[in-house]
């Protein structure tokens, strides 16, 4: 018998995500029968879409979503060996182990990974993090050498390694993100230009550091930001939607000036889009990213917590912008 933690969902969130809305736990896990593996969490990833998609995808009393990253600890199933890596799902939730049946719950063994990318990377730039970067610039913002690119939630997970897609891409890439230490870090990710945008006004920064107009938009924030971004875009700019994290804790839809006119007189493409939604593609999303960062051509660094029981306070503190890189959480 184990002994399992899990964080379970009693309340959805309503507002900012509270204590009181997790609950932390105790469940006795059977012993694995034939075609069964037990594994145990090693890494967590936290991410600002669980707030919207926990309300979206679970009910109340669930085990709270969220991909990890665990080891077979026990097993009888042939292809699951004691010792195997797994990624899994990202409904397999906040918990420190878990059984599956025939590779259930699992998208994927980590053996293929080489040695000098990092396990937690999983977790990161080659793991849905990577690929919502890859995708939303690939697919969505096809940038062109030269093109002047706008990144917000920059020193974030996605927003950081969009950046460096841009400057692979040759691109004039300018970010914006929380504090002046996040900017410090920008401009040593190699961002041309990097503000904090909660002390400079957004208008006068992208007058000033995109004179000739925005080409490509990544979106991670949504709401007044974008609204003030979109009037400098060029003709035929193009937008991906990727997240609106300003909009996530909103009890209220927040009502901004309309824009209909002007996106479709400059012809601006504005695309969202769900990393999940493009599964069929992850592996040729994982041969480009992990290509790059085996290159040394892009990073992402980890914004550490330690303990599964840190979870709540971690996941609460993406909104108050305390995380530089990926939060993740050591089991
Ligand atoms: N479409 C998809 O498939 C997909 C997949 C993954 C993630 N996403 C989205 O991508 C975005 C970034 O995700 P991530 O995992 O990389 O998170 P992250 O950027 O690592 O962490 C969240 C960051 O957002 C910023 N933030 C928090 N509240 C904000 C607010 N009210 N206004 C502006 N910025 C705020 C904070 O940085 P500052 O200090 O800079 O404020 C915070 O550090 C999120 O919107 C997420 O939902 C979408």
């Amino acid at each position: 018998m184990v002994k399992a933690r899990k964080f379970v969902l009693v309340k959805h969130f309503v507002g900012s995500p509270k204590d009181s809305d997790l609950k932390l736990v105790e469940e006795e896990l059977p012993e694995i029968k034939d075609g069964e593996f037990l594994c145990e969490a090693v890494y967590h990833s936290l991410d600002p879409g669980m707030r919207p998609y926990s309300g979206k995808w679970q009910k109340e009393g669930d085990t709270m979503m969220g991909q990890q990253v665990a080891k077979v600890v026990q097993s009888k199933h042939k292809d699951y060996p004691v010792g195997t890596n797994v990624l899994t799902d990202v409904l397999c939730g906040w918990r420190s182990h878990f059984v599956s049946s025939e590779g259930q719950g699992i998208m994927t063994k980590l053996d293929h990974l080489p040695p000098e990318i990092p396990l937690e990377q999983a977790l990161g730039a080659v793991g849905l993090i990577g690929y919502t970067a890859y995708f939303g610039m690939n697919d969505i913002c096809q940038p062109k050498e030269g093109e002047t690119l706008v990144v917000n939630g920059a020193a974030g997970a996605v927003g950081s390694l969009v950046g460096q897609i841009g400057k692979i891409k040759g691109c004039r890439v300018i970010g914006y993100a929380g504090s002046d230490e996040k900017v410090k870090y920008l401009k040593e990710l190699g961002f041309d230009a990097a503000f904090n945008y909660k002390t400079v006004d957004l208008d006068e920064t992208l007058k000033a550091a995109a004179p000739n107009g925005v080409d490509v938009y990544f979106d991670n924030v949504g709401g007044t930001f974008s609204v003030t971004v979109r009037r400098h875009m060029n003709k035929c700019g193009r937008i991906s939607l990727c997240g609106a994290i300003s909009q996530y804790n909103l009890k209220e839809p927040l009502m901004v000036p309309c824009q209909d006119f002007m996106m479709v007189s400059e012809e601006i493409k504005s695309q969202g889009f769900l990393c999940l939604s493009k599964s069929e593609r992850f592996p040729e999303a994982y041969k480009q990213m992990s290509e790059w960062y085996l290159q040394g051509k892009l990073k992402l660094d980890m914004h550490w917590t330690e303990g599964f029981e840190n979870m709540p306070k971690a996941f609460f503190e993406l909104f108050t912008g305390w995380n530089l890189g990926k939060a993740i959480v050591k089991a």
